[in-house]
């Protein structure tokens, strides 16, 4: 099988399909967020208040690398910014995986990071979260479809059934 990689915009519901898919699929999963925090044994928050975006970044790039050339079949959850770096979105299709991305509107994607918005820094003080959500969607969609294999919508489904319905396409390639 291949290895599929999750991507989309905060809220997505990316981490907790990638978990769902994993179970199911019996194959490992990584979070490039979560290794990240593992191997710096502090938070994103932390990370970016302590370091900057910056710094980052650029372990974001290094993880994704080590994810890719180190599990030949995985489920991958990016962050949701990781495909504003060419160098990424290179790692990423050089794989010959399956990308997903798992589309999101700027409601649904508010909804969903309310109760996990200190996991978020980019949406920690922001005077109108809303808004700045909906103008980064709109910055970032281009670049989600262009790397994208297959769109999935999620704002009307479960993270169950878009586990499923990613399994079914999986099945039928
Ligand atoms: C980010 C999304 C986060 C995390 C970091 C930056 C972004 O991941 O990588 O806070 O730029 O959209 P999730 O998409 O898993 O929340």
């Amino acid at each position: 099988m291949k290895t599929i990689v999750l991507i989309g915009f905060m809220g997505a519901g990316k981490t907790s399909i990638g978990k769902i898919l994993s179970q199911n699929l019996k194959i490992p999963f990584f979070d490039t967020d979560k290794v990240i925090e593992s191997k710096m044994s502090k938070n994103i928050s932390q990370i970016f208040q302590e370091k900057g975006e910056v710094f980052f970044r650029k372990l974001e790039t290094q993880t994704l690398l080590e994810i890719c050339q180190n599990s030949p079949q995985a489920i991958i959850a990016t962050g949701g910014g990781c495909i504003h770096s060419e160098k990424n979105c290179q790692i990423l299709q050089n794989l010959k995986g399956i990308i997903f991305w798992l589309k999101v509107n700027p409601q649904t994607a508010y909804k969903r990071t309310q109760t996990t918005k200190k996991e978020r820094p980019l949406l920690q003080n922001q005077k109108n979260p809303l808004q700045y959500i909906e103008d980064k969607i709109a910055q970032r969609n281009p670049i989600y479809q262009k790397v994208a294999n297959i769109i999935i919508e999620t704002d009307k489904l479960s993270f169950n059934k878009i586990a499923q319905k990613i399994e079914q396409e999986i099945s039928s390639q």
